[in-house]
């Protein structure tokens, strides 16, 4: 057992029933300090690492995102970027590099990031690939006050702990992780919390009702809505972009996802057993973008638009970012990051870009129809 099994394990054991929820156990395996997946010094995201993401992939995207922020930046004076999330940091690059050419660089770049390894990373990225910028960019540990202008979570929501539910005709269970000398296992419990029940009771009626026969598993975020309230009063006048791969719920909730979208990443290879490689593997579930969009409403945010990756960034123009005159090699390198992120077999259609305006309403370039 590692380190932080040994840690995990014991946080059950001190536990009035020898057992933590798989909320719980999902925070413990991503975010222990310096032990989970987030927070060690190797590096979980890029080539080298269990998954790569779209701003690893081509720096097309970032740009494209930066030509939304060019937009935006028109109509909200003395613009910021929050990112949250920020990863290895090349989003942030590669938007401050396009930004600086159009001469509308952000007052400030803030990024928040749960993890102090990544966000180590991040500095030393900006101060290989754009050394002159690092002075924009302000780390921070809790939401800035007062922002205005552009925050962007790329794959941030897929990263965050859920719940597990299990539902079988009139019966509703909450996953739980229990620890005995043979390892970790499951368990499955009624649910005590109040709030929590609730939640549940309305995804029972987004489910195709004849799967509930059988049983259906499928996961939670119950902490949307306190994370967008939270969100939601420290800005003043924003956009807020999410991209990430998941549904609205007509699809989430789909017969054939009965067994959930829970995923682990361990050496680039997806599989789906959170209780082994603790601390070395990603745990990642699907976003049920109708109950980001239900919190994200109940915090007072409007949605300006909701479309897939490919449509988002073709609106955007990423066709002709990707420049004249190359040669026949870049051509090539280009021509596949463009298919990687914009293919329906790829990214293209599993990733969605939801838009939130906070005291903003106007249309965003990149929910206009590229064709
Ligand atoms: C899958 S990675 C994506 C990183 C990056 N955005 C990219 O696209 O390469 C998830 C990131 O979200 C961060 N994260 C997770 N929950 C967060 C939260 N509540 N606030 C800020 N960052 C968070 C993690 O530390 C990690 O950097």
């Amino acid at each position: 057992m590692n380190e932080l099994s040994q840690q995990i394990a014991e946080r059950i054991a001190n536990t009035p029933e020898q057992k933590i929820s798989f909320r719980e156990f999902m925070r413990h395996a991503l975010y222990t300090p310096n032990l989970g997946y987030y927070c060690q010094n190797r590096l979980p995201i890029g080539e080298s690492g269990d998954f790569v993401t779209a701003p690893e992939i081509s720096a097309l995207f970032s740009q494209c995102l930066a030509r939304q922020a060019l937009e935006i930046f028109k109509h909200i004076p003395d613009s910021s970027i929050l990112e949250l999330g920020a990863g290895l940091g090349s989003l942030a690059c590669d938007v401050l590099l396009y930004l600086e050419k159009e001469n509308s660089l952000p007052v400030q770049y803030f990024i928040l990031d749960l993890s102090g390894s990544l966000q180590c990373a991040q500095k030393e990225r900006i101060q290989q690939y754009c050394p002159h910028l690092l002075s924009k960019v302000v780390w921070l540990s809790t939401w800035p006050e007062n922002f205005s202008g552009l925050v962007i979570a790329n794959e941030v929501l897929d990263a965050m702990p859920v719940d597990i539910l299990r539902f079988k005709q009139e019966d509703c269970q909450l996953a739980f992780i229990t620890h005995s000398a043979k390892g970790f296992d499951w368990r499955y419990d009624p649910i005590e919390d109040p709030d929590l029940q609730k939640m549940a009771e309305d995804i029972r009626e987004s489910l195709p009702q004849d799967a509930l026969e059988q049983e259906y598993i499928t996961e939670i975020n119950p902490t949307l809505s306190p994370w967008f309230k939270g969100l939601s009063e420290h800005l003043v006048q924003a956009v807020v972009l999410i991209i990430d791969y998941g549904f609205l719920e007509t699809e989430y909730y789909h017969p054939d996802r009965s067994m959930g979208t829970l995923m682990c990443h361990y050496q680039q290879q997806a599989h789906a057993d959170p209780l082994i490689h603790i601390g070395q593997q990603d745990l990642t579930a699907h976003v049920d973008f109708s109950a980001v969009i239900k919190a994200a409403t109940q915090a007072e945010f409007n949605v300006l638009g909701y479309t897939t990756q490919a449509s988002f960034l073709l609106a955007l123009g990423l066709l002709d970012l990707a420049g004249e005159n190359l040669s026949l090699i870049d051509h090539y390198a280009l021509a596949q990051q463009i298919k990687y992120l914009t293919l329906p077999s790829e990214m293209g259609e599993l990733f969605k870009v939801l838009a939130l305006g906070k005291n903003y309403t106007l249309t965003l370039s990149g929910f206009k129809k590229p064709y």
